[in-house]
């Protein structure tokens, strides 16, 4: 990829940056924010790693956003973060403000770039993005399966003492107090999760994956999580920049797929050079396809609170 911009220039979006240009997934990273001097700060601070961590992507900071100009590929990490005893929902009304500028910036500097939404709260932020560049659903997905399921994976692998890389296990649905952890689709080194712990256990670790954003946020007081999901938009980059279609999690548009209508939830997609090359569908039993939907339908009561 020749140029990937990274808006929001906090600890979510400098840690994506870093975890980008030391893959060298682009010729030049932009890290973009408004307040002033920190981008050209950070950017410059880690272009001077570039020698040690041997990476040779160049790193620019900008506040004018007319430095998106051109990009494949802008992560939009802007706007408020949680404080303890905030849901993602309080952070809305403000954040969908700050989405729906830069995502009409993305659209006049770089209309054929590829937008991963990572803000809170992501589905309707992701929403907010579609609307604001107008851009194709496959060119828009939003960020957090991938750091939900990344949770649960840990969780999983630390109650069986097993490494995290034989761990497997899908989140769907939204970010939110009701995404819908499977348990049926997570396996280690493909044993199905219900032959090694027993429901109690997986119960709790499902609960503590739903809480998994607000557990971090009660340590950190001042701010959410950011090492994992900066993890998971990588992982993201790298599906996209080197064209690998993983199939993974993600905020993606739905047309009618498990039920679901204009708008964007977590299910898995297959993710490529393209963008969301495809939605893929997966059986799921009565229980779960509720769950699903009851997820679907908190994220529209959200939408509707917004004039877009
Ligand atoms: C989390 C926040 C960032 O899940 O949504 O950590």
């Amino acid at each position: 990829m020749n140029k990937i911009g990274i808006v929001g220039a906090g600890n979510v979006g400098a840690t994506s940056a870093q975890r980008i240009a030391e893959r060298e997934l682009a010729r030049e990273v932009v890290l973009l924010d408004v307040a002033e001097g920190m981008p050209q700060g950070k950017g410059l601070d880690m272009a001077e790693s570039a020698p040690v961590e041997r990476f040779d992507t160049r790193l620019i900071g900008s506040n004018d956003p007319s430095a998106l100009s051109g990009c494949d590929l802008v992560v939009i990490t802007a706007g408020l973060a949680r404080k303890p005893g905030m849901s993602r929902d309080d952070l809305q009304a403000t954040n969908a403000d700050i989405v729906g500028a830069i995502s009409r910036d993305v659209r006049r500097v770089a209309p054929n770039a590829i937008v991963i939404v990572v803000s809170n709260p992501l589905d309707v932020m992701t929403y907010v993005a579609f609307k604001n560049t107008g851009f194709p659903p496959h060119r828009v997905v939003g960020m957090a399966g991938i750091l939900d399921s990344a949770r649960f994976r840990f969780f999983i692998a630390e109650a069986l003492e097993v490494s995290v890389e034989d761990v497997t296990a899908f989140v769907l649905g939204g970010h939110g107090d009701s995404m819908v952890p499977l348990p049926r689709y997570s396996s280690v080194a493909g044993i199905p999760l219900a032959e090694l712990l027993d429901s109690a256990t997986i119960d709790a670790i499902v609960q503590r994956t739903r809480d998994g954003g607000a557990e971090i946020v009660s340590h950190l007081k001042t701010g959410s999580a950011y090492y994992a999901p900066a993890s998971a938009v990588a992982e993201m980059v790298v599906a996209i920049a080197r064209d690998k279609k993983r199939i993974l999690p993600c905020a993606a548009y739905l047309t009618g797929q498990y039920g679901i209508r204009d708008l964007f939830v977590g299910v898995p997609v297959k993710l490529g050079a393209a963008g969301v090359e495809s939605i893929i569908e997966i059986g799921l039993t009565t229980e779960e396809i509720a769950a699903l939907q009851k997820s679907a339908a908190d994220i529209r009561e959200n939408i509707a609170k917004l004039k877009l």
